[in-house]
């Protein structure tokens, strides 16, 4: 028996087939979907979500309070297709009692892989080494070119040692490190042992560390945790790489510390904004490697995300338990 109204669900981008097909088979739904590999503009957005009980969206679509009130209050229920939720503005969704869900673990793995492969590409100067092979600069094999930093014997200090900052720890750990130092809001014994993980100031991972991986979320508390102060701490010959989101990071602050030969080289997932300026002048350097937020960018991943996505966003309109909610 059909339902006597159905539920409007507005999706904010083309997804992945897995999470299409099982929004498409849902009887109790209408889906109407942004059906394009670009973002919304604003207005179709705005005209899309009105009266819509069920938004799904991605982290690129920034959910305020202006974008709630053109949604209106049918809406019940926001699925984000990520991890992070630093683009939904969580108290004002809190007050109007809309339930929230998202993907964690899924993309753990995906992600932490992506992570070491920055760290090596960076700390080993890949994209240079490459370069030289095409532009004729390798002229023969010299002792003292093209060398880089190694993790054997290293200190590694990751910022949020939260599920993909150990499943980084996880990977790097058989290259031979050999110390492991985290921060974040408070000790976390029980993840730590496996690393034999220090908890420390941010200052001191700053200080100690040879890598730096940043793998927090973003908050009030972590925006431009990584600046001039932190930078300064740095050794020179130090790597840092962040995974986590762009304002984690002051970029200017970052630009001066690899452009001073302050810290030797960075890697970047992330950026602000995304995506960064084709003449943005980190993109001159070259011990910075930027990528274009590429994390969980399996098809295996991304289809896992879009499912999970899709059935939050179902069991939420339908008043069930969802398969992974935030906590408002
Ligand atoms: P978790 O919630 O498991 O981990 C978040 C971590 O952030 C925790 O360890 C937490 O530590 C830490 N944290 C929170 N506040 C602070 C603070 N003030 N100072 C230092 N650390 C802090 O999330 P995930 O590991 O699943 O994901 C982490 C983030 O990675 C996501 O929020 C997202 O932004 C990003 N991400 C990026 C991807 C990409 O494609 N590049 C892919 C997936 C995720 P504690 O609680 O101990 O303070
Ligand atoms: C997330 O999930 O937060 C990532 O940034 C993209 O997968």
């Amino acid at each position: 028996m059909r339902p006597a109204r159905l539920m409007k669900v507005f999706v904010t981008r083309r997804i992945p087939p897995e999470g299409r097909a099982a929004l498409a088979q849902a009887a109790d739904c209408e889906v109407e979907q942004w059906d394009s590999d670009e973002p919304i503009p604003d207005e179709e957005l705005e005209r899309g979500i009105a009266g819509a009980d069920g938004l799904l969206c991605l982290l690129s679509d920034c959910v305020d309070k202006r974008l709630l009130d053109a949604a209106g209050a049918n809406l019940k229920v926001i699925s984000t297709l990520s991890v992070g939720v630093d683009h939904l503005a969580l108290d004002e969704i809190k007050k109007r009692g809309i339930r929230v869900g998202y993907t964690p673990d899924v993309l753990t793995d995906t992600t932490a892989e992506l992570a070491v492969s920055l760290l090596l590409t960076t700390c080993r100067r890949l994209p240079e080494a490459i370069a030289e092979v095409k532009n004729g600069g390798w002229t023969t094999w010299k002792p003292l070119w093209m060398c880089g930093y190694g993790l054997t014997q290293s200190t590694v200090g990751i910022i949020g040692l939260g599920r993909i900052g150990q499943a980084v720890a996880r990977r790097l750990k058989p290259f031979g490190v050999q110390r492991f130092l985290y921060t974040g809001r408070q000790p976390r014994p029980r993840e730590a042992e496996e690393f034999q993980a220090e908890f420390v100031s941010v200052s001191q991972l700053a200080t100690e560390s040879d890598f730096i991986v940043v793998a927090c979320s973003l908050t009030p508390a972590t925006k431009e945790l990584c600046n001039k102060d932190f930078f300064q701490k740095m050794k020179k010959t130090a790597v840092f790489v962040n995974i986590s989101r762009g304002d984690v990071v002051n970029q200017d602050d970052l630009y001066q510390a690899l452009a001073g030969g302050h810290i030797a080289a960075a890697g970047l997932d992330v950026t602000t904004p995304e995506p960064l300026p084709t003449n943005h002048p980190l993109l001159t350097l070259k011990n910075c490697v930027i990528l274009p937020h590429i994390g969980s960018a399996t098809y295996r991943t991304r289809n896992i995300m879009s499912l999970l996505a899709a059935n939050n966003l179902l069991a939420g309109l339908r008043g069930e338990p969802m398969p992974k909610e935030l906590k408002l």
